[in-house]
């Protein structure tokens, strides 16, 4: 008898609650069918806030760049100076510390995929789509030439970059850098899918020439590596 009085009370309870909801939400003309819009914005200045995102242009400054280069002569809080203008001297100075250490392939792999692959390719050897839209085709990683360079020499253009190639000693840790090195000689064990195009001698001086006047310009403060704007900027 008491339970099942409790019961009606219950669902009558429940009853008017809905019928209450309902008739907030059809005074609100079903504001929630209808709107796109989160229906309650707590923290507002949040969700809408003036920034810019990556790559987006900037009428603020005068060159149009959101992404600021860094102020010559000052040093990033991560990421040192990288003190080599030209891979002779990063050759005498540096050895690789990872040599022969696989445990770092992971890393190296990781790194590899974000930073260069972009450009170079998961294999270091296909067309990017970036090459697609116009960006001239960065060299075979696992041609000749490159499976020639030192270990010190292919963390030098990675450091220094070379040419159109940019630097990425202030993207990347050294750790980093060497251990992407130990992954690119692990793709270049990789059967080579194309011949690079045969010029390889002009193309070596062109390289170094090129390569050491870029640099000069682009690793003395390794922080204005960014500086000069390049073309296809
Ligand atoms: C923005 C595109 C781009 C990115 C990103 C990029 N590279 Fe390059 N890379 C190039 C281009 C273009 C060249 C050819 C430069 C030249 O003409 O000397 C090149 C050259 C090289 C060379 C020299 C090859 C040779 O035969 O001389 C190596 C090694 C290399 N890149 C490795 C890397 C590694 C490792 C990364 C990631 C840390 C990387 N690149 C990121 C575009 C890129």
């Amino acid at each position: 008898m008491k339970n099942k009085r409790n019961l009606i009370l219950t669902l009558a309870t429940a009853g008017i609650v809905v019928v209450v909801l309902f008739v907030l939400w059809a005074g609100n003309d079903f504001q929630a069918l209808r709107s796109t819009e989160p229906p309650v914005q707590i923290r507002y200045d949040m969700q809408y806030q003036s920034k810019v995102g990556a790559q987006q242009p900037n009428s603020f400054f005068a060159d149009r760049k959101s992404m600021r280069d860094h102020v010559p002569g000052t040093v990033p809080r991560e990421g040192g100076i990288y003190p080599y203008t030209t891979f002779q001297e990063a050759e005498a100075e540096l050895s690789n510390p990872f040599a022969g250490i696989s445990d770092v392939l992971g890393r190296g792999k990781n790194r590899y995929n974000n930073f260069c692959a972009p450009c170079h390719s998961v294999t270091g050897q296909d067309t990017t789509e970036v090459v697609r839209k116009g960006l001239q085709k960065p060299p075979n990683l696992a041609a000749a030439n490159a499976k020639g360079y030192t270990d010190a020499h292919l963390f030098h253009v990675i450091s220094a970059g070379q040419n159109i190639m940019p630097g990425y000693a202030d993207k990347l840790k050294p750790e980093d850098r060497w251990a992407i090195v130990n992954y690119v000689r692990e793709l270049q064990k990789a059967p080579l899918k194309y011949a690079e195009v045969a010029k390889p001698a002009a193309q070596d001086s062109a390289a170094t020439k090129d390569g050491g006047a870029a640099q000069n310009g682009a690793a003395a403060p390794a922080a204005a590596s960014n500086a000069n704007p390049k073309p296809g900027n």
